[in-house]
C-alpha cells in the first residue's frame, strides 16, 4: 500500500480553531481530484467534528488539545478528529438527528459528517474523550500517473 501524504495538527481548544482546521485540511484534500462541492462537503464536516471537541468535549476550555490527522492513502482520504474531554456517556442517542440538550443547537452535526463523507466512526468514552473517523473516496483521475 502507497502511503501518499498525511498532516497531524494540535489546536488549542478555541473557537477560531474551527476555521484553522477548515483551512487546513481544504490544502490538504486539493491535491485530490475532488470537486469544489465534495471539498466543501469535508470542510463541514471536518468544522462540525472540531466544533464538537471545543464546545462539548472540553465545554470550552481553552486548554484542551484536538488533534487533526489527515492521511491520503491510495484512493483513500481519512480524517479523524481527537479530543481528550468530557466524551459521550449515550453515543447511539448522540449520532441520532436533534439530540442536542442545549435548546442552541440543531443537534445535526453527526448526522452532516454522515451525509457528507462516505464512512464516519466514532469512538467515545466519558471522562477519556472522543475520536470521530472519517473516510472519504477520492475518484481517480485519469490524468494522473499513481
Ligand atoms: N467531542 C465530543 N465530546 C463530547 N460530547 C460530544 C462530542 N461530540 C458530540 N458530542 C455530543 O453529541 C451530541 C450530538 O452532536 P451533534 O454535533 O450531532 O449536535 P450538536 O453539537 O448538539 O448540535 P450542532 O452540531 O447542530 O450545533 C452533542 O450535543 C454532544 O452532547
Ligand atoms: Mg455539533
Amino acid at each position: 500500500m502507497k502511503l501518499h501524504n498525511r498532516m497531524k495538527i494540535e489546536l488549542m481548544s478555541l473557537p477560531e480553531n474551527v476555521g484553522l482546521a477548515r483551512i487546513a485540511v481544504a490544502a490538504f484534500a486539493s491535491e485530490c481530484n475532488l470537486d469544489v462541492g465534495e471539498l466543501e462537503e469535508i470542510k463541514v464536516a471536518v468544522s462540525e467534528a472540531v466544533s464538537n471537541a471545543i464546545i462539548h468535549g472540553y465545554q470550552k476550555d481553552a486548554n484542551g488539545v484536538v488533534t487533526l490527522t489527515a492521511t491520503l492513502q491510495d484512493n483513500v482520504l481519512e480524517i479523524i478528529v481527537e479530543d481528550k474531554g468530557r466524551g459521550i456517556a449515550d453515543l447511539e442517542q448522540a449520532l441520532e438527528p436533534g439530540s442536542a440538550d442545549d435548546p442552541e443547537r440543531m443537534g445535526l452535526g453527526f448526522v452532516f459528517m454522515k451525509s457528507f463523507m462516505d464512512e464516519v466512526n466514532v469512538e467515545s468514552e466519558p471522562g477519556r474523550g472522543t475520536r470521530v473517523r472519517m473516510i472519504k473516496k477520492i475518484p481517480k483521475n485519469p490524468q494522473a500517473e499513481n
